[in-house]
């Protein structure tokens, strides 16, 4: 996830696309740079890191001119750098391009370019676009970037403009947003509707497969083939800030409704058409996988509960014993670690203390380490020796969410990868992965129905004191993070176990009323949960359920149920922690708390 930005008009461009960037920052900040066009040439300023750095730049080196576009950078290919920075320009100079989102085939394309003698000054997919635009250009921007798109594949947004054609900007839309503002005598193109609202409320939304041409006194629309588009304008009513939220009341509701859109950004172009997987920083070493003994995961909170997940997923599919440890306890323990294990440490942000610390401590005793992080560049990425990044774009509340279900299908791409090359996984199990995970987006999309209830069974939970959550297996590893989300925002305890843990003690906790939640998902131990059901029936507990929408049984024993679309029980948590997440969001919001800035706790822990 980036922000672009783009003005074309009477006024002076970079200050108009320096203030909307600024506005984008919520989707990446760890590089910014801005392309302006004065009539005759063009200059690119840019540099690693937040936008402010840009903009002191820009104080010390003003540029002038009436058309410009922007970027700040969340980044996917390349590490955060002043080179990697957009906007990117092909080697003349001719065309600039600044890009959202990933081109799939960015590599292969790169080396047809490379072996026809192009030099290449960053490693980011968006040159390869800059290259293809200026060779393909004859003097109409449009065509160069309908034929340059052609070649690419890929979930992304981009806009160009060239030298010789200045006033104009040409933009693309394949699934990474982008809307245009129509203003007096002036155009805006930007990733999202804040950075152009206090200059117009007057809106078009472009669509997927869909190129705009753009200059001071119109716009037009295309589909990439050429048949034009008529397009209603819309007028915009959200003030300022609500809009930088999506419209939405809190960061935390935005991220879990952005789910379906960041699962797919992290399995594109590495779970294949052909069902291959290819994961492009993961490079172990010939023999590494078949001699692999162990697998390690070490993290915290949320990215430790992942880790649960994953522990399930490595030893039930590939047979390869997995610890998962809190990196604040492992770092001070002497774990068993040698050279056949893995050590996976998750973090979404890729800096907290004790999760560096634990990688650190399983490097030295000389494992591989795979860091399972959202922060290309962090300091979890640069230690490891193999990168897999969740690509769920920048987090800003407190409480993880999208962090957390790009983590989980992030363990899934490895477990596919890790089965295939030692040869354990069964074809069947193979084929439902797949199956499965290509569809999960969409099943994200129908999990994220049960909104409507959770706002209503809100109210049942937001004036209790304490609330169990119980699973068993898969099932128990999201009723932990359920839990977790549960307590850090909306500040009612509550505590989770295994569902057959709770008769040897919690059970006394339990009375008239207790709200006890179960996710009930696991065909093989269905029974065994419902009897922990009836166990705290028995005791008079309110039960809500989490189960699949064709589950005709769990009704009979439960008071709820938040529905969840049937998914194969192996993929379960990419569904079923959903309505948990609602849920611990609709009770803090009955409680009226502060949700995106919980009492007492920061986004990155970065001190012991
Ligand atoms: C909870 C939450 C925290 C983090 C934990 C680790 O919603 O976000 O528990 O998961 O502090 O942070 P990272 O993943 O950045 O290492």
């Amino acid at each position: 996830m980036c922000g672009i930005m783009g003005y074309v008009g009477p006024r002076e461009a970079a200050p108009i696309v320096v203030d909307g960037l600024r506005r984008l920052e919520y989707r990446g900040y760890d590089s910014a740079g801005i392309a302006v066009h004065d009539g005759t040439a063009l200059t690119v300023t840019k540099t690693e890191g937040k936008l402010a750095r840009l903009a002191g730049l820009l104080d010390e080196h003003p540029v002038a001119g009436r058309s410009g576009i922007g970027h700040t950078r969340w980044a996917t290919h390349g590490a955060p750098s002043d080179r990697n920075a957009h906007p990117h320009t092909d080697p003349g100079g001719e065309v600039v391009v600044v890009h959202n989102g990933i081109i799939e085939n960015f590599l292969s394309l790169r080396e047809t370019l490379a072996a026809a003698g192009a030099e290449f000054a960053s490693e980011t997919d968006t040159e390869v676009l800059a290259h293809l635009i200026a060779l393909e250009y004859d003097g109409d921007l449009l065509e160069a970037v309908r034929r340059a798109v052609g070649m690419a594949e890929g979930a992304y947004a981009l806009v160009a403009m060239c030298r010789q054609e200045p006033g104009r900007m040409v933009a693309v839309r394949m699934i990474s947003p982008l809307v245009v503002g129509i203003g007096d005598g002036e155009m805006f193109l930007a990733s999202d509707v804040p950075a152009i609202l206090h200059h117009t409320r007057d809106i078009v939304v472009i669509d997927n497969g869909e190129i705009v041409d753009i200059t001071a006194d119109g716009w037009k629309i295309e589909k990439l083939d050429g048949t034009p588009v008529e397009r209603d304008r819309l007028e915009i009513t959200w003030d300022a800030e609500q809009a930088e939220r999506g419209g939405y009341p809190h960061f935390m509701l935005k991220e879990i409704f952005e789910q379906a859109n960041a699962t797919t950004e992290t399995l594109s172009g590495r779970l294949l058409e052909d069902g291959r997987v290819v994961l492009e920083d993961v490079h172990f070493p010939p023999g590494f996988v078949a001699g692999l003994d162990k697998i390690w995961i070490t993290a915290c909170g949320t990215a430790y509960h992942a880790g649960l997940v994953g522990k399930e997923l490595f030893e039930r599919l590939l047979r390869i014993p997995t610890e998962v440890g809190y990196a604040h306890e492992l770092r001070y323990s002497d774990p068993i670690i040698q050279g056949t294990t893995l050590t996976l440490a998750i973090s979404q942000s890729g800096e907290t203390a004790d999760t560096l610390a634990a990688a650190g401590l399983a490097k030295e005793r000389g494992s591989r380490l795979l860091a399972l992080t959202n922060v290309v560049g962090s300091t979890l990425s640069r230690e490891s020796t193999d990168v897999l990044y969740t690509r769920a774009g920048p987090e800003i509340a407190v409480a993880s969410t999208k962090a957390y279900l790009t983590m989980l299908v992030g363990e899934y791409l490895l477990a596919l990868a890790i089965g295939r090359e030692r040869g354990v996984l069964d074809p069947a199990i193979d084929a439902t992965l797949v199956a499965g995970l290509r569809g999960i987006p969409a099943k994200i999309g129908e999990a994220l129905a049960a909104e409507e209830q959770a706002v209503v069974l809100a109210g049942r939970f937001a004036g209790r004191d304490d609330v169990y959550f119980i699973g068993r297996g898969l099932d128990h590893a999201v009723a932990v993070e359920g839990s977790l989300k549960m307590k850090e925002i909306s500040y009612v305890h509550s505590e989770a176990m295994p569902a057959g843990e709770l008769k040897h003690g919690t059970l006394a906790l339990v009375t008239e009323g207790t709200p006890v939640v179960v996710v009930i998902t696991q065909g093989d131990v269905y029974d065994k949960t419902v009897s922990a059901i009836q166990e705290v029936k028995a005791r008079g507990a309110f039960v809500l359920a989490v189960a699949y929408e064709d589950d005709e049984q769990v009704a009979k024993h439960a008071d709820e149920v938040l529905r969840i679309p049937r998914v194969p029980d192996v993929l379960s948590p990419l569904v079923s922690i959903i309505p948990l997440q609602l849920l611990a969001y609709h009770v803090a919001a009955a409680r009226g708390h502060d949700i995106d800035q919980p009492r007492n706790l920061a986004k990155s822990v970065t001190v012991e």
